[in-house]
């Protein structure tokens, strides 16, 4: 090895007089390493050196530091170029490392003993990927590979503590994978809550002589007395009536209606399915579906969405239950049952082994993401980071894409979100609007986890710093957090922050800058009510991403699960719903000849006045009540909740 890389360094110096600069003395440097305890995670046992590892070596991209003119040339309401959306071909073109990031990297891995024939390039021409042995790559990078298993769910994940790369090389190379990224398998950590209809709901229901239907005795857990009820629609005035009464207990679609005055949908154009994401084993029932939809939408034409299966997914239904349905029934149902009569693509992302994470799906639906150009198998001895057969622009992206799954932001590492965050702003830069869900933690993270200040460590929740969630902290996604009805209140009534059975999550970012979009609304937040924490808490320093952008209810949504109906909980919710209005929004845009809105979050800061500001509840964890829902902009309830008929009037008069 060592005389390769001298005769190699030798070699490169001939050549070189004239073209490069004289080559430093390698010197290795720390690139990234784990920041945070994943507490999650259980290192296990060292791999093996002969197992096959699928590398990927992300270069550093061109005019990335323009990024943000870029998209609010496309984005922001008054610019002149408003709508005119990026060709794939002019991203790749645009964004393409610089030749001399690949040949620096070339050059480095051919010296290293990783011929030229074994490396490739991604389509998009930012990724070099290549297989090696574990121990070709532990020398290249300096570290050493472990299998780690998830403590809840026992799944394995490759990783290494940290991994170097040579200092003249830092600035070509933004991450190398797999390493220390624990990206793998979103699976089953959902972030809704179910709670079954209570007994007093089920009462009072019975009370009210709307129609009930028995369900039968299933043995599905928490539901009383093995049966569930639900409003029915009847005669169209009398069930609207009676919904709407009710809509502070049990969501329906028409109280989501009425809540932020959307029509039916009447419009289906070609080509503006709305996207939602939902990852294995996670899947939905066509049974859940057909229920819910003969109990609220009974006019719907197709009772089954598009289904686009990503790196050989299943829809399962060999596993029936909450954890396996919950999400994709919810999510389903509600968006399906809104946009009507446009359907639902559903990205069915991951296989039945190794799951997949946001990583994979971008794969699959954007070209100048990925890497593979085949689909050969990796050492089945190895658990792949990625899946074998990875589909590779396969998939077309709607125009609308909602995705109600999310890490913390410290799960992955600064630089793995800063550049899978580029890929969304790409993606809206094509007029793709990407929806997340913001959480459901308060400030806290995922499984209600804060951060040692001092070390990083996640926490058990009761103190320290509060817990940022990713995506949602990716300036070019649009974030959306829930709010609720309170008890007692109409559909007419100002909603609050949702502090029912979940609560909803945002703060500030760790690692994103605040976008330019967003400085008036964070300024004014800060004016008018500063939160008293100190920089011990959350980054105060006015400089960074706040979020959520928008809010929608995610309070006691009537689900058909299993075979059952119950109340639902979630931000999970909330994402969905918002990304059907703008589904509808862009049926109206294409009616009229224009394109799709993409990356809406330019136009609703500058229209703040259109939604409808949420002012009540908060969002507490870490041991504090969090921050608090106040007029204007605010980490919890963002803007606030669309008022469909002002959003539709403004987009569609855009150009
Ligand atoms: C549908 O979308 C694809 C991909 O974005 C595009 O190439 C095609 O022209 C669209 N078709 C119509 C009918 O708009
Ligand atoms: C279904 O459940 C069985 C038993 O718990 C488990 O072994 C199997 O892995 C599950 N299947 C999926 C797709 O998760
Ligand atoms: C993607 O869109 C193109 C252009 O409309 C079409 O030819 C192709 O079949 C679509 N691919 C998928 C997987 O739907
Ligand atoms: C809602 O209010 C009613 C009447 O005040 C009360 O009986 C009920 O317990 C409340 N429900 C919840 C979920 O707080
Ligand atoms: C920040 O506030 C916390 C909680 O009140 C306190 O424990 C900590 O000492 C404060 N840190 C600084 C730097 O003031
Ligand atoms: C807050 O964010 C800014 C901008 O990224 C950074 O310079 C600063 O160090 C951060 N402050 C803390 C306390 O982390």
């Amino acid at each position: 090895m060592r005389i390769n890389v001298l005769i190699n360094f030798l070699a490169a110096l001939a050549v070189a007089v004239e073209t490069k600069p004289p080559r430093r003395a390698v010197n290795h440097v720390v690139h990234e390493e784990l920041h945070v305890s994943q507490r999650s995670w259980t290192k296990g046992y060292r791999l093996y050196g002969t197992s096959t590892l699928p590398v990927r070596i992300g270069l550093a991209q061109q005019n990335l530091h323009r990024a943000e003119e870029y998209i609010n040339a496309v984005s922001h309401p008054k610019s002149k170029d408003y709508g005119k959306h990026w060709s794939r071909e002019r991203i790749i073109e645009t964004f393409a490392p610089k030749q001399e990031s690949v040949d620096a990297v070339k050059e480095w891995l051919e010296a290293e003993g990783i011929e030229s024939s074994r490396i490739e390039m991604s389509k998009g021409r930012h990724w070099l990927e290549f297989k090696a042995t574990v121990q070709e790559v532990e020398g290249l990078l300096k570290t050493k590979y472990h299998m780690y298993k998830h403590t809840q769910l026992g799944h394995p994940h490759i990783a290494c503590d940290k991994y170097h790369v040579p200092d003249h090389l830092v600035n070509h190379i933004d991450i190398i994978t797999p390493t220390v990224h624990f990206d793998q398998r979103i699976g089953r950590e959902r972030e809704n809550k179910k709670v079954p209809l209570s007994e007093d709901k089920v009462d009072e229901l019975k009370k009210r002589s709307l129609a009930k239907r028995q369900r039968p005795e299933n043995g599905i857990q928490g539901i009383p007395g093995g049966s569930g009820f639900s409003p029915k629609q009847g005669d169209m005035i009398q069930n609207a009536l009676a919904t709407l009464d009710d809509c502070d207990q049990m969501l329906t679609l028409d109280c989501i209606r009425a809540l932020y005055g959307i029509p039916r949908g009447s419009l289906a154009q070609s080509n503006n399915t709305l996207g939602i994401v939902e990852y294995t084993p996670q899947a939905f029932l066509q049974s859940d579906l057909n229920m819910f939809f003969a109990e609220f939408s009974p006019d719907i034409p197709s009772k089954e969405p598009v289904v686009q299966l990503i790196d050989n997914a299943v829809v399962q239904t060999q596993n029936q239950s909450f954890d396996f349905n919950g999400e994709s029934s919810l999510d389903l149902e509600f968006a399906m049952g809104l946009i009507n009569p446009q359907r639902a693509t559903l990205y069915q992302v991951g296989d039945l082994n190794k799951g997949a994470s946001f990583g994979n799906f971008l794969d699959a639906i954007d070209g100048s993401f990925c890497t593979f150009q085949g689909g050969d198998s990796v050492d089945p001895n190895v658990d792949s980071p990625y899946p074998d057969d990875v589909r590779c622009g396969t998939a077309n992206a709607t125009n609308v894409i909602s995705t109600s799954y999310g890490y913390n932001e410290g799960d992955l590492g600064s630089k793995y979100i800063q550049r899978q965050c580029l890929e969304y702003m790409k993606l809206g830069l094509q007029g793709v609007s990407m929806i997340f869900s913001s959480g459901d933690d308060g400030v806290s993270g995922n499984g209600n986890t804060c951060i040692d200040p001092e070390t990083g460590a996640y926490n058990d929740g009761s103190s320290g710093l509060f817990n940022p969630g990713f995506p949602g902290t990716c300036p070019y996604v649009t974030s959306v957090g829930a709010t609720q009805i309170m008890n007692g209140s109409s559909v007419r009534s100002p909603e609050s922050a949702c502090e029912l059975v979940i609560i909803s999550r945002g703060g500030f970012s760790n690692v994103f800058q605040m976008p330019s979009y967003q400085q008036k609304a964070v300024a004014d937040y800060f004016a008018n009510s500063a939160p008293s924490y100190n920089s011990s808490q959350f980054n105060n320093s006015m400089t960074v991403r706040g979020y959520p952008d928008v809010a929608a209810n995610g309070a006691n949504y009537v689900t058909a699960v299993d075979g059952e109906f119950s109340l639902f909980y979630g931000t999970s919710a909330s994402a969905p719903v918002f990304a059907s209005m703008i589904n509808m929004i862009n049926e109206k845009r294409i009616e009229a000849g224009k394109g799709p809105v993409g990356f809406i979050n330019p136009v609703l800061y500058e229209n703040p006045q259109i939604m409808n500001d949420i002012t009540t509840g908060n969002n507490p964890g870490c041991g504090t009540d969090g921050f608090a829902a106040v007029e204007g902009w605010d980490p919890l309830t963002g803007l606030g909740t669309p008022d469909y008929p002002s959003l539709e009037k403004l987009f569609t008069g855009l150009p």
